[in-house]
């Protein structure tokens, strides 16, 4: 199983998310997030302490999958999230270990 992290702008979400389930996929968990890229924003001095402003809010998504779905999961993402222009965002792949259904314990690829 691998877990999909997608970073991408909160104004590409629904088409992302529906062209995720055009492809089959069926959980999936978005986060509202704020963020930044290499652009960085910048830093601000207030009272002797830094703050970073101008995290701008994104959306993440998070998937955990079959194996052999992650490459048209990733293709899909990154198809559909793209404007071209800076800040469109970022997905990250990793193996995941075991998924457990809570419901009814079911275990590995058949709790997904
Ligand atoms: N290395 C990283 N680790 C975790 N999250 C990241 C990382 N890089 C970017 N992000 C997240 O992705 C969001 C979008 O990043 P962004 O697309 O600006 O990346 P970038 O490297 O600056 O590319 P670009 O030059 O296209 O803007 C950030 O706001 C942040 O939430
Ligand atoms: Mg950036």
């Amino acid at each position: 199983m691998q877990k999909i992290e997608a970073i991408i702008q909160p104004s590409r979400l629904d088409a992302v998310k529906d062209a995720l389930i055009e492809i089959g996929v069926e959980g999936m968990t978005i986060l509202e997030a704020r963020g930044h890229g290499r652009q960085k924003g910048h830093t601000e001095f207030y009272r002797g302490r830094e703050y970073t402003v101008d995290l701008l809010p994104k959306v993440k998504i998070e998937l955990v999958v079959h194996d052999e779905a992650a490459d048209k999961v990733i293709d899909t993402i990154a198809a559909t999230a793209r404007t071209g222009h800076i800040g469109d965002g970022k997905i990250f792949k990793s193996r995941i270990d075991e998924a457990i259904r809570i419901r009814n314990d079911e275990r590995g690829e058949t709790a997904l």
